[in-house]
């Protein structure tokens, strides 16, 4: 721990404090290895209290030192960091590890994790808790009903008005969820998920929904179980093509602010969700910390919940976290000792956008181990946040994912940053690349 100089009064001799205490630095873990770690790492890089940065398993491309380790490598994380005294803290990223209940094994070691526990991750891990409880403490959501058994869910949804929802309980890799146009999809919707197990125990159980119409809006806010802090809104592009077309991906792009949710939405939706939802939380006997992330449908005045995520969205965090102007450390670090209310956390309110560059056939089947060039040619102010690559023999990074990098940067108006994004992205080739056009391309 740095310690601070106090003055001394009274009797006690002044304590002595060495000044390479003062100037420590602590190393870090990072669990993750998207482009969402990426973004995590390069702000974390800016804190002049993080020393070596590790990743488990991280990418060729993040900066950092790979470990070799899964991140559902629950086991091996632990031995690494509690074999590494500096380091100080690790960050569980992603929901699979948090949903396996990594940062509860990493706490009762002793060792400084940031992320919820995997009680509090329930809110993420399984949709009809998360759904019961939001009408349990009366948080809006869409109506709906869960089963547990195919039979009564397929004639449940005979009688439901179309378009309707069907949701996998569990984690899905962001797939599990199917907008049904007719009540025989919802019917096929069900078969897929609960009989044909298309995402194994994650369709146990399903949630049928009713449609919401709107726009989506990604809110995320650091919890430390007691306090939050609201990060600025942004916005995802989930569909593979231009216009909203094409299949669900995890994500193509993403925008922050929204400059559609106003200050009078932010504090109607501060009011009857965020605040309800952190409260209830403690309620629930699993306080929340570490990230929150509401996946919002509004429509008008009306804000409804269509998803927790108990984490950083991936790609909102690669357009968010450039905006931030406090040290993420120190951030993470009062999430964690519970002492949130304390910091007063600095956002620029400039305009930021990033583009993911995908490979050729993404989401469905795609093929890796492609060159990539031109990366290192950005103009100054552009951040390549990485994904799916890998070093190749000659140095060069290789394709190796479905998402392999976005591109980012930050300005004055989105017209300026959109520009610049699209300019230097025409500088990166790989073989198969595809990217939307048109992130962000309505906003002023
Ligand atoms: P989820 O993982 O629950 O956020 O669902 C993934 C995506 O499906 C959301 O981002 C929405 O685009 C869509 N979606 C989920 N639930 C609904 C709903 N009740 N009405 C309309 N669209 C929905
Ligand atoms: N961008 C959506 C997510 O991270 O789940």
């Amino acid at each position: 721990m740095t310690e601070k100089i106090k003055p001394q009064i009274g009797k006690n001799p002044p304590r002595i404090v060495k000044v390479e205490q003062l100037c420590e630095k602590h190393d870090v873990l990072i669990v993750g290895g998207g482009g969402r770690e990426h973004a995590i790492a390069y702000k974390l890089r800016m804190s002049d209290k993080v020393g070596d940065i590790y990743a488990a398993p991280g990418n060729a491309g993040m900066g950092v030192i790979q470990t070799g380790i899964s991140a559902t490598d629950l086991d091996g994380i632990i031995d690494f960091v509690a074999t590494h005294d500096n380091i100080r803290m690790t960050i569980v990223a992603p929901d699979d590890p948090l949903g396996m209940g990594l940062v509860d094994k990493l706490s009762a070691k002793g060792l400084r994790a940031f992320g919820p526990t995997r009680a509090a991750a329930k809110l993420e891990w399984s949709k009809a808790y998360a759904k019961d409880f939001m009408r349990r403490y009366g948080i809006p959501t869409a109506e709906y009903a869960t089963f547990t058994d195919a039979a009564q869910a397929k004639e449940y949804v005979t009688r439901c008005k179309t378009p309707v929802v069907i949701k996998a309980d569990g984690l899905a890799l962001g797939k599990g969820v199917v907008i049904c146009d007719t009540n025989a999809d919802a019917q096929n919707a069900v078969d897929e998920i609960m009989n044909d197990k298309k995402f194994g125990a994650a369709g146990n159980c399903v949630v049928v929904e009713e449609f919401l119409k709107g726009y989506e809006v990604s809110l995320l806010a650091f919890c430390d179980g007691e306090h939050y802090k609201l990060m600025p809104t942004s916005c995802d592009h989930k569909r593979a093509l231009d216009g909203d077309k094409g299949l669900n991906t995890g994500g193509m792009g993403a925008y922050s602010p929204c400059p559609i949710f106003g200050a009078e939405l932010m504090e109607k939706t501060e009011k009857t969700v965020v605040a309800p939802t952190v409260e209830a939380m403690k309620k629930e006997g699993a306080p929340f910390k570490g990230v929150l992330y509401f996946g919002l449908m509004v429509d008008g005045d009306d804000v409804k919940v269509l998803e927790y995520n108990a984490r950083f969205g991936d790609p909102e965090t690669q357009s968010v976290l450039p905006l931030l102007e406090s040290d993420l450390y120190e951030i993470f670090g009062a999430c964690i000792d519970g002492t949130l209310d304390t910091l007063d956390i600095g956002w620029s309110d400039k305009r930021s956008i990033n583009v993911v560059l995908a490979s050729g056939g993404y989401p469905a089947s795609y093929k890796k181990g492609f060159d990539i060039s031109g990366a290192n040619d950005v103009e100054e102010g552009v951040n390549v946040f990485y994904a799916g690559v890998k070093s190749g023999d000659n140095g060069a990074l290789k394709t190796d994912g479905g998402r392999v990098l976005c591109v980012q940067t930050v300005a004055d108006d989105f017209k300026t940053a959109r520009d610049r994004v699209y300019r230097n992205i025409e500088k990166i080739s790989f073989d198969g690349c595809f990217y939307r056009k048109d992130i962000g391309n309505k906003l002023a």
